[in-house]
Protein backbone atom coordinates (compact mmCIF):
# COMPACT_ATOMS: atom_id res chain seq x y z
CA UNK A 1 0.00 0.00 0.00
CA UNK A 2 1.64 3.26 -1.05
CA UNK A 3 0.07 6.36 0.50
CA UNK A 4 2.40 8.94 -1.54
CA UNK A 5 1.52 10.81 -4.42
CA UNK A 6 3.21 10.31 -7.46
CA UNK A 7 5.36 13.70 -8.88
CA UNK A 8 2.58 13.54 -12.08
CA UNK A 9 -0.50 13.58 -9.20
CA UNK A 10 1.09 16.52 -7.46
CA UNK A 11 1.90 18.40 -10.53
CA UNK A 12 -1.96 18.23 -11.63
CA UNK A 13 -2.93 19.29 -7.95
CA UNK A 14 -1.08 22.28 -7.98
CA UNK A 15 -2.19 23.07 -11.33
CA UNK A 16 -5.47 23.22 -10.20
CA UNK A 17 -4.59 25.18 -6.76
CA UNK A 18 -2.90 28.00 -9.01
CA UNK A 19 -5.64 28.13 -11.31
CA UNK A 20 -8.26 28.33 -8.82
CA UNK A 21 -6.68 30.62 -6.51
CA UNK A 22 -5.54 32.82 -10.03
CA UNK A 23 -8.55 32.31 -11.87
CA UNK A 24 -11.21 31.15 -9.70
CA UNK A 25 -11.08 33.58 -6.45
CA UNK A 26 -11.37 37.02 -8.53
CA UNK A 27 -14.89 37.54 -8.47
CA UNK A 28 -16.28 34.24 -6.61
CA UNK A 29 -18.47 36.27 -4.26
CA UNK A 30 -19.70 38.98 -7.28
CA UNK A 31 -20.54 35.39 -9.29
CA UNK A 32 -22.74 33.83 -6.63
CA UNK A 33 -24.39 36.66 -5.66
CA UNK A 34 -25.71 37.65 -9.55
CA UNK A 35 -25.82 34.27 -10.57
CA UNK A 36 -23.07 34.66 -12.78
CA UNK A 37 -21.97 31.62 -15.08
CA UNK A 38 -18.67 30.95 -14.60
CA UNK A 39 -17.73 31.54 -18.65
CA UNK A 40 -14.58 32.92 -19.18
CA UNK A 41 -13.04 30.47 -16.14
CA UNK A 42 -15.25 27.31 -17.81
CA UNK A 43 -13.31 28.22 -21.45
CA UNK A 44 -9.87 28.65 -19.69
CA UNK A 45 -10.70 24.93 -17.75
CA UNK A 46 -11.38 23.77 -21.06
CA UNK A 47 -8.11 24.91 -22.54
CA UNK A 48 -6.14 23.58 -19.46
CA UNK A 49 -7.74 20.00 -19.68
CA UNK A 50 -9.91 20.01 -16.93
CA UNK A 51 -13.39 19.06 -18.77
CA UNK A 52 -12.15 15.77 -20.73
CA UNK A 53 -9.78 14.84 -17.70
CA UNK A 54 -9.96 10.81 -18.20
CA UNK A 55 -10.52 10.87 -21.85
CA UNK A 56 -8.32 9.08 -24.19
CA UNK A 57 -5.85 11.36 -25.83
CA UNK A 58 -7.26 10.55 -29.43
CA UNK A 59 -10.55 12.01 -28.18
CA UNK A 60 -9.00 15.37 -27.34
CA UNK A 61 -9.06 14.07 -24.04
CA UNK A 62 -5.86 14.92 -20.90
CA UNK A 63 -5.60 10.69 -20.42
CA UNK A 64 -5.13 10.90 -16.58
CA UNK A 65 -6.37 8.86 -14.05
CA UNK A 66 -9.59 8.77 -11.66
CA UNK A 67 -7.41 9.84 -8.60
CA UNK A 68 -6.04 13.09 -10.99
CA UNK A 69 -9.89 13.64 -11.21
CA UNK A 70 -10.31 13.39 -7.68
CA UNK A 71 -7.19 15.74 -6.64
CA UNK A 72 -8.05 18.75 -9.23
CA UNK A 73 -11.54 18.41 -8.16
CA UNK A 74 -10.99 19.09 -4.83
CA UNK A 75 -8.43 22.07 -5.27
CA UNK A 76 -10.92 23.27 -7.45
CA UNK A 77 -13.98 23.38 -5.28
CA UNK A 78 -12.17 24.78 -2.59
CA UNK A 79 -12.79 27.77 -3.94
CA UNK A 80 -15.39 28.05 -6.59
CA UNK A 81 -18.13 24.91 -6.47
CA UNK A 82 -20.26 25.94 -9.19
CA UNK A 83 -16.92 25.84 -11.55
CA UNK A 84 -16.45 22.00 -9.83
CA UNK A 85 -19.69 21.25 -11.04
CA UNK A 86 -19.35 22.14 -14.53
CA UNK A 87 -16.20 20.13 -14.14
CA UNK A 88 -17.70 17.12 -12.58
CA UNK A 89 -20.77 16.60 -14.53
CA UNK A 90 -18.89 17.16 -18.12
CA UNK A 91 -16.31 14.91 -17.04
CA UNK A 92 -17.80 11.93 -14.94
CA UNK A 93 -21.48 11.80 -16.86
CA UNK A 94 -21.15 13.63 -20.52
CA UNK A 95 -17.56 12.56 -21.43
CA UNK A 96 -17.60 9.34 -19.81
CA UNK A 97 -20.55 8.42 -20.63
CA UNK A 98 -19.89 8.81 -24.67
CA UNK A 99 -16.42 7.60 -24.72
CA UNK A 100 -17.66 4.44 -22.33
CA UNK A 101 -21.11 3.44 -24.40
CA UNK A 102 -21.02 5.51 -27.32
CA UNK A 103 -19.91 4.69 -31.03
CA UNK A 104 -17.15 5.75 -32.96
CA UNK A 105 -19.56 8.56 -35.28
CA UNK A 106 -20.96 9.62 -32.00
CA UNK A 107 -17.01 10.26 -30.69
CA UNK A 108 -15.98 11.92 -33.41
CA UNK A 109 -18.32 14.18 -33.68
CA UNK A 110 -19.11 14.76 -30.03
CA UNK A 111 -16.96 13.52 -27.25
CA UNK A 112 -13.46 15.10 -29.30
CA UNK A 113 -15.19 19.18 -28.85
CA UNK A 114 -16.42 18.38 -25.16
CA UNK A 115 -13.31 17.03 -24.06
CA UNK A 116 -11.45 19.51 -25.37
CA UNK A 117 -13.82 22.13 -23.36
CA UNK A 118 -14.61 23.83 -26.82
CA UNK A 119 -18.31 23.02 -25.77
CA UNK A 120 -20.19 21.72 -22.38
CA UNK A 121 -22.57 18.78 -21.98
CA UNK A 122 -25.49 18.24 -19.51
CA UNK A 123 -26.55 15.11 -18.36
CA UNK A 124 -30.07 14.46 -18.40
CA UNK A 125 -32.34 12.36 -15.95
CA UNK A 126 -33.88 13.92 -13.64
CA UNK A 127 -38.12 14.69 -13.61
CA UNK A 128 -40.24 16.56 -12.23
CA UNK A 129 -41.89 13.35 -10.70
CA UNK A 130 -38.83 11.65 -11.32
CA UNK A 131 -35.82 12.33 -9.23
CA UNK A 132 -34.50 9.80 -6.77
CA UNK A 133 -37.18 7.76 -8.61
CA UNK A 134 -35.67 7.64 -11.49
CA UNK A 135 -36.86 4.63 -13.36
CA UNK A 136 -40.38 6.42 -13.30
CA UNK A 137 -39.53 8.64 -16.66
CA UNK A 138 -42.82 9.78 -17.93
CA UNK A 139 -40.04 11.99 -20.79
CA UNK A 140 -40.71 9.72 -24.47
CA UNK A 141 -38.88 8.72 -26.99
CA UNK A 142 -40.98 6.85 -29.39
CA UNK A 143 -39.51 5.68 -32.90
CA UNK A 144 -41.02 7.32 -36.13
CA UNK A 145 -39.14 6.73 -39.24
CA UNK A 146 -35.98 7.56 -39.33
CA UNK A 147 -35.81 9.20 -35.98
CA UNK A 148 -37.45 9.21 -32.39
CA UNK A 149 -40.06 11.58 -31.39
CA UNK A 150 -38.94 13.03 -27.79
CA UNK A 151 -41.79 14.37 -25.77
CA UNK A 152 -41.42 15.76 -21.57
CA UNK A 153 -39.60 17.99 -19.67
CA UNK A 154 -36.02 17.54 -17.79
CA UNK A 155 -35.80 19.20 -13.98
CA UNK A 156 -32.87 21.05 -12.82
CA UNK A 157 -30.40 20.84 -15.59
CA UNK A 158 -26.78 21.67 -14.96
CA UNK A 159 -25.44 23.34 -17.55
CA UNK A 160 -28.64 24.02 -18.89
CA UNK A 161 -28.67 26.66 -20.69
CA UNK A 162 -24.28 27.02 -21.44
CA UNK A 163 -24.16 23.18 -23.15
CA UNK A 164 -24.35 22.89 -26.24
CA UNK A 165 -24.90 18.95 -26.31
CA UNK A 166 -27.37 16.61 -23.98
CA UNK A 167 -27.43 13.37 -22.97
CA UNK A 168 -31.57 12.79 -22.52
CA UNK A 169 -32.85 9.48 -20.88
CA UNK A 170 -36.21 8.29 -22.21
CA UNK A 171 -38.75 5.87 -22.11
CA UNK A 172 -39.01 4.33 -25.59
CA UNK A 173 -41.31 0.93 -25.00
CA UNK A 174 -43.21 1.66 -21.52
CA UNK A 175 -44.32 -1.73 -21.13
CA UNK A 176 -41.29 -2.98 -20.79
CA UNK A 177 -40.63 -0.51 -17.48
CA UNK A 178 -36.81 0.32 -16.85
CA UNK A 179 -35.99 -2.01 -19.39
CA UNK A 180 -37.71 0.23 -21.89
CA UNK A 181 -36.02 3.05 -21.51
CA UNK A 182 -33.06 4.70 -24.02
CA UNK A 183 -30.33 7.57 -23.61
CA UNK A 184 -30.18 10.09 -26.18
CA UNK A 185 -27.77 12.78 -28.41
CA UNK A 186 -29.63 15.41 -28.18
CA UNK A 187 -28.42 19.15 -29.63
CA UNK A 188 -29.08 22.33 -28.27
CA UNK A 189 -31.16 24.42 -30.54
CA UNK A 190 -32.91 21.00 -32.34
CA UNK A 191 -36.79 22.46 -33.06
CA UNK A 192 -39.12 21.42 -30.84
CA UNK A 193 -36.48 21.85 -27.77
CA UNK A 194 -36.80 24.97 -25.42
CA UNK A 195 -34.95 25.60 -21.93
CA UNK A 196 -36.54 27.11 -19.30
CA UNK A 197 -35.74 29.61 -16.94
CA UNK A 198 -32.35 29.64 -14.58
CA UNK A 199 -33.04 28.11 -11.35
CA UNK A 200 -32.46 31.01 -8.29
CA UNK A 201 -30.82 28.48 -5.77
CA UNK A 202 -29.78 28.84 -2.10
CA UNK A 203 -26.31 27.01 -3.36
CA UNK A 204 -23.73 26.97 -6.77
CA UNK A 205 -25.44 30.28 -7.78
CA UNK A 206 -23.18 30.56 -10.63
CA UNK A 207 -24.16 27.06 -12.41
CA UNK A 208 -26.86 27.34 -14.53
CA UNK A 209 -30.08 25.04 -13.60
CA UNK A 210 -32.65 24.90 -15.89
CA UNK A 211 -35.41 22.73 -16.75
CA UNK A 212 -35.59 21.57 -20.53
CA UNK A 213 -38.80 21.03 -22.41
CA UNK A 214 -39.13 18.70 -25.55
CA UNK A 215 -41.90 18.63 -28.08
CA UNK A 216 -41.71 16.73 -31.05
CA UNK A 217 -37.96 16.97 -30.92
CA UNK A 218 -36.52 14.76 -33.50
CA UNK A 219 -33.46 12.88 -32.61
CA UNK A 220 -31.84 10.41 -35.25
CA UNK A 221 -31.64 6.96 -34.59
CA UNK A 222 -27.80 7.54 -34.71
CA UNK A 223 -28.02 9.20 -31.51
CA UNK A 224 -29.36 6.72 -29.38
CA UNK A 225 -27.06 5.29 -26.77
CA UNK A 226 -26.08 1.64 -26.90
CA UNK A 227 -28.22 -1.08 -27.76
CA UNK A 228 -31.73 -0.62 -27.40
CA UNK A 229 -33.21 -0.43 -23.69
CA UNK A 230 -29.44 0.48 -22.29
CA UNK A 231 -30.29 3.86 -21.33
CA UNK A 232 -31.34 3.07 -17.73
CA UNK A 233 -28.23 1.30 -17.07
CA UNK A 234 -26.39 3.77 -19.11
CA UNK A 235 -27.35 6.28 -16.15
CA UNK A 236 -26.90 4.01 -13.22
CA UNK A 237 -23.35 3.53 -14.63
CA UNK A 238 -22.44 6.56 -15.63
CA UNK A 239 -23.87 7.90 -11.69
CA UNK A 240 -21.43 5.56 -9.86
CA UNK A 241 -18.48 7.70 -11.06
CA UNK A 242 -20.52 10.99 -11.12
CA UNK A 243 -20.50 10.34 -7.59
CA UNK A 244 -16.64 10.07 -6.86
CA UNK A 245 -16.75 13.89 -8.61
CA UNK A 246 -19.26 14.76 -6.24
CA UNK A 247 -17.80 13.53 -3.52
CA UNK A 248 -14.38 15.15 -4.28
CA UNK A 249 -16.84 18.60 -4.78
CA UNK A 250 -18.01 18.04 -1.14
CA UNK A 251 -14.43 17.06 0.13
CA UNK A 252 -12.93 20.37 -2.10
CA UNK A 253 -15.71 22.31 -0.07
CA UNK A 254 -15.17 21.18 3.41
CA UNK A 255 -11.13 21.77 3.19
CA UNK A 256 -11.70 25.15 1.55
CA UNK A 257 -13.57 26.23 4.57
CA UNK A 258 -11.50 24.59 6.85
CA UNK A 259 -8.54 26.55 5.48
CA UNK A 260 -10.08 29.60 5.67
CA UNK A 261 -11.02 28.68 9.66
CA UNK A 262 -8.03 27.35 10.44
CA UNK A 263 -6.37 30.48 9.64
CA UNK A 264 -9.03 33.32 11.33
CA UNK A 265 -8.84 31.02 14.52
CA UNK A 266 -4.93 31.40 14.49
CA UNK A 267 -5.86 35.41 14.02
CA UNK A 268 -8.60 36.33 15.61
CA UNK A 269 -8.26 37.39 19.27
CA UNK A 270 -10.86 36.60 22.36
CA UNK A 271 -10.25 37.12 26.28
CA UNK A 272 -6.57 37.91 25.73
CA UNK A 273 -5.66 34.87 23.09
CA UNK A 274 -5.73 33.66 19.95
CA UNK A 275 -9.52 31.73 19.76
CA UNK A 276 -7.58 28.75 18.05
CA UNK A 277 -6.09 28.65 22.08
CA UNK A 278 -9.66 27.84 23.50
CA UNK A 279 -9.98 24.30 23.61
CA UNK A 280 -13.39 23.98 22.26
CA UNK A 281 -12.49 25.93 19.13
CA UNK A 282 -9.21 23.92 18.84
CA UNK A 283 -11.30 20.02 19.17
CA UNK A 284 -13.90 21.72 16.46
CA UNK A 285 -10.86 22.09 14.45
CA UNK A 286 -9.14 18.90 15.44
CA UNK A 287 -12.70 16.94 14.48
CA UNK A 288 -12.73 18.72 11.14
CA UNK A 289 -9.46 17.59 10.32
CA UNK A 290 -10.22 14.14 11.02
CA UNK A 291 -13.43 14.32 8.96
CA UNK A 292 -11.76 16.20 6.28
CA UNK A 293 -9.04 13.42 6.10
CA UNK A 294 -11.29 10.35 6.47
CA UNK A 295 -13.38 11.45 3.19
CA UNK A 296 -10.63 11.45 1.17
CA UNK A 297 -9.59 8.18 1.77
CA UNK A 298 -12.96 6.94 1.02
CA UNK A 299 -12.84 8.96 -2.46
CA UNK A 300 -9.44 8.07 -3.23
CA UNK A 301 -10.39 4.73 -3.02
CA UNK A 302 -13.44 4.76 -4.89
CA UNK A 303 -10.91 6.47 -7.59
CA UNK A 304 -8.25 3.69 -7.24
CA UNK A 305 -11.67 1.48 -7.36
CA UNK A 306 -12.10 2.55 -11.20
CA UNK A 307 -8.72 2.94 -12.25
CA UNK A 308 -7.84 -0.24 -10.97
CA UNK A 309 -10.56 -1.62 -13.17
CA UNK A 310 -12.75 -3.11 -10.07
CA UNK A 311 -16.30 -1.98 -9.19
CA UNK A 312 -16.60 0.87 -7.57
CA UNK A 313 -20.48 1.34 -6.90
CA UNK A 314 -20.15 0.93 -3.54
CA UNK A 315 -16.98 2.77 -3.05
CA UNK A 316 -18.38 5.74 -4.96
CA UNK A 317 -21.59 5.93 -2.76
CA UNK A 318 -19.52 5.32 0.69
CA UNK A 319 -17.24 8.59 -0.38
CA UNK A 320 -20.51 10.66 -1.47
CA UNK A 321 -22.54 9.71 1.54
CA UNK A 322 -20.10 10.83 3.66
CA UNK A 323 -18.43 13.53 1.98
CA UNK A 324 -21.41 15.16 1.53
CA UNK A 325 -22.76 14.85 5.06
CA UNK A 326 -18.93 15.31 6.37
CA UNK A 327 -19.13 18.83 4.14
CA UNK A 328 -22.33 20.15 5.64
CA UNK A 329 -20.73 19.48 9.46
CA UNK A 330 -17.28 21.15 8.57
CA UNK A 331 -18.94 24.13 7.06
CA UNK A 332 -21.11 25.07 9.70
CA UNK A 333 -18.52 24.74 12.00
CA UNK A 334 -16.39 27.14 9.98
CA UNK A 335 -19.11 29.84 9.71
CA UNK A 336 -19.26 29.31 13.69
CA UNK A 337 -15.70 29.50 14.42
CA UNK A 338 -15.43 32.78 12.01
CA UNK A 339 -18.59 34.10 14.23
CA UNK A 340 -20.01 37.19 13.34
CA UNK A 341 -17.98 37.46 10.54
CA UNK A 342 -18.60 34.38 9.30
CA UNK A 343 -22.38 35.03 8.42
CA UNK A 344 -21.12 37.44 5.80
CA UNK A 345 -19.61 37.32 2.35
CA UNK A 346 -16.68 38.86 2.39
CA UNK A 347 -15.79 35.84 4.33
CA UNK A 348 -16.51 33.06 2.46
CA UNK A 349 -17.46 30.63 4.82
CA UNK A 350 -21.20 31.29 4.03
CA UNK A 351 -20.96 30.52 0.65
CA UNK A 352 -19.01 27.36 1.05
CA UNK A 353 -21.82 25.98 3.69
CA UNK A 354 -24.45 26.89 1.21
CA UNK A 355 -22.68 24.84 -1.46
CA UNK A 356 -21.88 22.18 0.68
CA UNK A 357 -25.89 21.38 0.90
CA UNK A 358 -26.31 20.19 -2.92
CA UNK A 359 -23.55 17.70 -2.81
CA UNK A 360 -26.20 16.02 -0.14
CA UNK A 361 -28.92 16.01 -2.87
CA UNK A 362 -27.82 15.59 -6.77
CA UNK A 363 -26.47 12.73 -7.94
CA UNK A 364 -28.37 10.76 -5.73
CA UNK A 365 -29.45 12.11 -2.20
CA UNK A 366 -27.82 10.90 0.95
CA UNK A 367 -30.60 8.31 1.38
CA UNK A 368 -30.14 7.34 -2.04
CA UNK A 369 -26.62 6.42 -1.26
CA UNK A 370 -27.86 4.59 1.77
CA UNK A 371 -30.04 2.60 -0.09
CA UNK A 372 -27.27 1.55 -2.57
CA UNK A 373 -24.66 0.87 -0.19
CA UNK A 374 -27.19 -1.08 2.03
CA UNK A 375 -28.25 -3.25 -0.89
CA UNK A 376 -24.81 -4.08 -1.50
CA UNK A 377 -23.67 -5.15 1.82
CA UNK A 378 -26.93 -7.09 2.82
CA UNK A 379 -26.15 -8.83 -1.20
CA UNK A 380 -22.65 -9.55 -0.58
N1 LIG B 1 -24.90 -0.34 -12.64
C1 LIG B 1 -25.58 -1.08 -13.54
N2 LIG B 1 -26.89 -1.34 -13.44
C2 LIG B 1 -27.53 -0.87 -12.35
C3 LIG B 1 -26.89 -0.12 -11.36
C4 LIG B 1 -25.52 0.13 -11.53
N3 LIG B 1 -24.82 0.87 -10.66
N4 LIG B 1 -27.79 0.22 -10.40
C5 LIG B 1 -28.97 -0.32 -10.78
N5 LIG B 1 -28.80 -0.97 -11.96
C6 LIG B 1 -29.81 -1.71 -12.72
C7 LIG B 1 -30.36 -2.88 -11.90
O1 LIG B 1 -29.53 -4.02 -12.01
C8 LIG B 1 -31.72 -3.09 -12.54
O2 LIG B 1 -31.59 -3.79 -13.74
P1 LIG B 1 -32.09 -5.35 -13.86
O3 LIG B 1 -33.56 -5.36 -13.52
O4 LIG B 1 -31.79 -5.70 -15.27
O5 LIG B 1 -31.26 -6.10 -12.86
C9 LIG B 1 -32.13 -1.68 -12.92
O6 LIG B 1 -30.94 -0.88 -12.96
C10 LIG B 1 -33.10 -1.06 -11.92
O7 LIG B 1 -32.45 -1.09 -10.67
P2 LIG B 1 -33.23 -1.12 -9.29
O8 LIG B 1 -34.24 -2.20 -9.30
O9 LIG B 1 -32.21 -1.14 -8.23
O10 LIG B 1 -34.01 0.27 -9.37
P3 LIG B 1 -34.73 1.14 -8.26
O11 LIG B 1 -35.96 1.68 -8.86
O12 LIG B 1 -34.81 0.38 -6.99
O13 LIG B 1 -33.73 2.42 -8.10
C11 LIG B 1 -31.82 3.65 -7.43
C12 LIG B 1 -32.39 2.30 -7.86
C13 LIG B 1 -30.39 3.34 -7.03
C14 LIG B 1 -32.56 4.26 -6.27
C15 LIG B 1 -31.83 4.62 -8.65
O14 LIG B 1 -33.12 4.94 -9.05
C16 LIG B 1 -31.06 5.90 -8.37
O15 LIG B 1 -29.83 5.91 -8.47
N6 LIG B 1 -31.77 7.03 -8.06
C17 LIG B 1 -31.10 8.33 -7.90
C18 LIG B 1 -31.06 9.05 -9.20
C19 LIG B 1 -29.90 9.99 -9.30
O16 LIG B 1 -28.82 9.75 -8.78
N7 LIG B 1 -30.08 11.07 -10.04
C20 LIG B 1 -29.01 11.97 -10.31
C21 LIG B 1 -29.33 12.80 -11.53
S1 LIG B 1 -27.89 13.52 -12.28
C22 LIG B 1 -27.44 14.74 -11.29
O17 LIG B 1 -27.97 14.93 -10.21
C23 LIG B 1 -26.30 15.59 -11.83
C24 LIG B 1 -25.94 16.70 -10.98
O18 LIG B 1 -26.56 16.98 -10.03
C25 LIG B 1 -24.82 17.56 -11.26
P1 LIG C 1 -37.20 13.39 -4.36
O1 LIG C 1 -36.76 12.19 -5.10
O2 LIG C 1 -38.62 13.79 -4.45
O3 LIG C 1 -36.81 13.23 -2.84
C1 LIG C 1 -37.36 14.03 -1.79
C2 LIG C 1 -36.82 13.49 -0.47
O4 LIG C 1 -37.29 12.15 -0.28
C3 LIG C 1 -35.29 13.41 -0.42
O5 LIG C 1 -34.84 13.69 0.87
C4 LIG C 1 -35.02 11.96 -0.76
O6 LIG C 1 -33.76 11.50 -0.27
C5 LIG C 1 -36.19 11.28 -0.07
N1 LIG C 1 -36.49 9.97 -0.66
C6 LIG C 1 -36.96 9.71 -1.91
N2 LIG C 1 -37.09 8.38 -2.09
C7 LIG C 1 -36.68 7.78 -0.94
C8 LIG C 1 -36.56 6.43 -0.49
N3 LIG C 1 -36.88 5.40 -1.29
N4 LIG C 1 -36.11 6.22 0.75
C9 LIG C 1 -35.76 7.24 1.57
N5 LIG C 1 -35.85 8.54 1.21
C10 LIG C 1 -36.29 8.80 -0.04
N6 LIG C 1 -30.57 15.95 -12.32
C11 LIG C 1 -30.14 15.59 -13.55
O7 LIG C 1 -30.63 14.65 -14.14
N7 LIG C 1 -29.14 16.29 -14.14
C12 LIG C 1 -28.53 17.35 -13.57
O8 LIG C 1 -27.62 17.93 -14.15
C13 LIG C 1 -28.97 17.76 -12.27
N8 LIG C 1 -28.43 18.83 -11.66
C14 LIG C 1 -28.99 19.31 -10.50
C15 LIG C 1 -28.59 20.53 -9.97
C16 LIG C 1 -29.23 21.07 -8.85
C17 LIG C 1 -28.79 22.40 -8.32
C18 LIG C 1 -30.29 20.35 -8.24
C19 LIG C 1 -31.03 20.91 -7.06
C20 LIG C 1 -30.66 19.12 -8.74
C21 LIG C 1 -30.04 18.59 -9.88
N9 LIG C 1 -30.48 17.40 -10.44
C22 LIG C 1 -30.03 17.02 -11.68
C23 LIG C 1 -31.57 16.67 -9.84
C24 LIG C 1 -31.17 15.84 -8.62
O9 LIG C 1 -30.43 14.73 -9.00
C25 LIG C 1 -32.45 15.50 -7.87
O10 LIG C 1 -32.93 16.68 -7.28
C26 LIG C 1 -32.24 14.42 -6.84
O11 LIG C 1 -31.92 13.19 -7.46
C27 LIG C 1 -33.46 14.25 -5.91
O12 LIG C 1 -34.64 14.15 -6.63
P2 LIG C 1 -35.92 15.08 -6.26
O13 LIG C 1 -35.44 16.47 -6.20
O14 LIG C 1 -37.02 14.74 -7.18
O15 LIG C 1 -36.28 14.64 -4.79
Amino acid sequence: MDFNLSEEHIMIRDAARDFAQNELLPGVIERDENQKFPTEQVKKMGELGFLGMMVDPKYGGSGLDAVSYVLAMEEISKIDASASVVMSVNNSLVCWGLETFGSEEQKQKYLVPLAKGEIIGAFCLSEPEAGSDATSQKTTAFEKDDHYLLNGTKNWITNGNNASVYLVIAQTDIDKGHKGINAFIVEKGTPGFEIGPKENKLGIRGSDTHSLMFTDVKVPKENRIGEDGFGFKFAMKTLAGGRIGIASQALGIASGAYELALKYSKERKAFGKEISKHQAIAFKLADMATQIEAARHLCMKAAWDKDQGKNYDLSGAMAKLYAAEMAMDVTVEAVQIHGGYGFVKEYHVERLMRDAKITQIYEGTSEIQKIVISRSVLRD
